[in-house]
């Protein structure tokens, strides 16, 4: 099985994001997956700039000279695309999101009607990629990521993929704080991990393994005194943890 790992936080490997989802991706591989993530923000992508030429003129091929195609192609050669994200303003980083726009030579510009709804046929034969979202935010409530999974699974309808399922984890500073919560952190980890063998094993990830990565960890109260503390700690040193 072939993973595809894309990952939009402009923090790369200093980010909680990275650490979310590389636990997954260790997971995946020590179930036989065959990773390669790429970190957008190290890539050259330029907007998709609307224009339609991939469509009525060179059909399949941008008008942007960038690394796209590179990244288009390991797409078309995966079973599975791992999009990772942090929550930014209740939806995906611009990074991510140029990427996801800058698919659209892998669709056809014709519309078919499929299930009660019209959309494009994809362009190649091959089957899309199943889709893996994992995202972290730093609120506290999981249902802050309403809004971004709704929009990967009306995004799969459309391209045709599988929405496999959602990784998250709310309060992602928890990761920073291995000092304190060193047993929870392991806890997580670990689910995390377990999600990512789910997926090469059985090919789905079970309520039970997102529940365990999304968990609790303190009550909802502590949250706000632990949270402040945090803030005012990185605005007493002048910076924000590693970065
Ligand atoms: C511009 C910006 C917007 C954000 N918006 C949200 C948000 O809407 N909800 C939320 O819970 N966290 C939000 N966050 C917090 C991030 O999701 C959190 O810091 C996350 O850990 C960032 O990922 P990273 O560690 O990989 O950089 C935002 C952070 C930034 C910088």
């Amino acid at each position: 099985m072939k993973i595809f790992a894309v990952n939009g936080s402009p923090n790369t490997k200093k980010g909680m994001t990275h650490i979310l989802m590389e636990t997954f991706l260790e997971g995946a591989r020590e179930a036989g997956a065959e990773v390669e993530t790429v970190f957008l923000q190290k890539k050259k992508i330029q907007y998709c700039i609307g224009c339609y030429k991939c469509w009525v003129t060179t059909p399949g091929v941008c008008v942007h000279k960038d690394d796209m195609p590179e990244l288009l192609e390991k797409l078309r050669g995966a079973d599975y695309l791992v999009i990772g994200t942090p929550l930014y303003v209740d939806g995906m980083t611009a990074q991510t999101k140029t990427f996801l726009d800058r698919m659209i030579p892998l669709s056809d510009p014709h519309f078919e009607f499929v299930d009660g709804h019209y959309r494009h046929p994809r362009r190649y034969g091959e089957n899309p990629p199943g889709v893996v979202l994992v995202s972290v935010c730093g609120f506290y409530e999981r249902d802050n990521f309403g809004g971004l999974i709704d929009h990967m699974e009306r995004m799969c309808r459309n391209m045709q993929s599988r929405f496999v399922g959602a990784v998250v984890r709310p309060s992602s500073y928890i990761f920073t704080l291995e000092e304190i919560l060193a047993e929870p952190i392991k806890e997580i980890k670990e689910a995390a991990r377990r999600a990512g063998r789910e997926l090469i094993e059985k090919g789905t990830l079970s309520p039970q393994v997102l529940d365990d990565v999304a968990r609790d960890y303190l009550p909802k109260k502590a949250f706000l005194g632990g949270s402040n503390d945090f803030w005012d700690r990185c605005i007493k040193a002048g910076k924000f943890l590693n970065l």
